[in-house]
């Protein structure tokens, strides 16, 4: 009996980058190997200039590898493709157009009509609660419903991996928490591979299968935790357990090691 595995599986294999502008070669990533199944959520963590961006871009396909390669499900990476959406933390939305136009906006260039793309766009705006603010410009929304329009215009063509590269960063306590379940609830339902930056380990446990920590600059994969939580329960339930705690602890100090290698005896 095969076990069924989700599309969407991300294979990186002695993965370097090395930013060279002529004048300076600066090693942003070296050595990392990383596997993430097929309808994993994998977080990755990793002090402040470490390369995190960096290696969430390569896997998007707007960066080229200097060597080693990545794969999705077995081919290799060229270039961007709908196969992968990437949500931003700045949320990079077309401030002329509306939120119905924005979420649209991926969809032109894939032989939809226009009645097709408007019907796929309400669905998502409707799933990120943003009926009613179709017609609407970016400057009128709050940064919570800004970032949910982000989601939705990535949603709405179906890619099969999410690539979030601190998405919630700019947001407050709360509203990160309302989205952090809303995509939850959203990965749960769609069957989507999710890698996700942050720097927040708590955000990193809360939502993910797997937290990968990785070194300071250059960054490598330093290890990986695996996190088995019931998500079936509330999130102050979630939070207050052993398995929460005890694994926000482990990443932590990983992470510390990290962020304060002088402390380190
Ligand atoms: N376009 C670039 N040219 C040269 N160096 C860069 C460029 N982008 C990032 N870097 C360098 O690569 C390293 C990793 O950066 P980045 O991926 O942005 O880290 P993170 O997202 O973890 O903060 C840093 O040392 C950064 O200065
Ligand atoms: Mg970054």
């Amino acid at each position: 009996m095969t076990e069924r595995t989700l599309d969407g599986h991300v294979s990186i294999s002695n993965l370097e980058k090395v930013y060279d502008d002529g004048a300076e070669r600066t090693t942003a990533i070296k050595d990392l190997s990383f596997d993430i199944e097929g309808g994993e959520f994998a977080s990755i963590v990793g002090p402040s200039g470490c390369g995190k961006s960096t290696l969430l871009y390569l896997v998007a396909g707007f960066l080229d590898e200097t060597s080693g390669s990545i794969e999705v499900d077995g081919d290799p990476i060229d270039g961007p493709g709908t196969d992968r959406g990437v949500v931003f933390q700045d949320y990079a939305l077309f401030p002329w157009r509306t939120v119905m136009e924005n979420v649209t906006y991926g969809l032109e260039e894939q032989g939809y009509t226009k009645e097709e793309r408007r019907s796929r766009a309400q669905k998502y705006i409707d799933m990120m609660d943003l009926s009613g603010f179709e017609d609407n410009y970016p400057k009128e929304l709050s940064g919570g419903m800004k970032q949910r329009v982000g989601l939705a215009r990535t949603l709405a063509y179906d890619p099969k991996i999410l690539l979030m590269d601190e998405p919630f960063g700019a947001l407050d306590q709360p509203l990160r928490e309302s989205l952090q379940d809303q995509l939850i609830d959203i990965w749960g339902d769609l069957d989507k591979t999710v890698v996700f930056v942050t720097h927040d380990v708590e955000e990193a446990v809360y939502l993910s299968d797997t937290v990968m920590v990785m070194t300071r600059h250059p960054g490598t994969k330093k290890n990986v935790t695996k996190v088995d939580l019931d998500r079936s329960q509330t999130r102050e339930a979630i939070i207050t357990s052993n398995e929460f705690t005890e694994t926000k602890n482990d990443v932590w100090k990983s992470l510390r090691e990290e962020t304060q290698p002088e402390v380190q005896p």
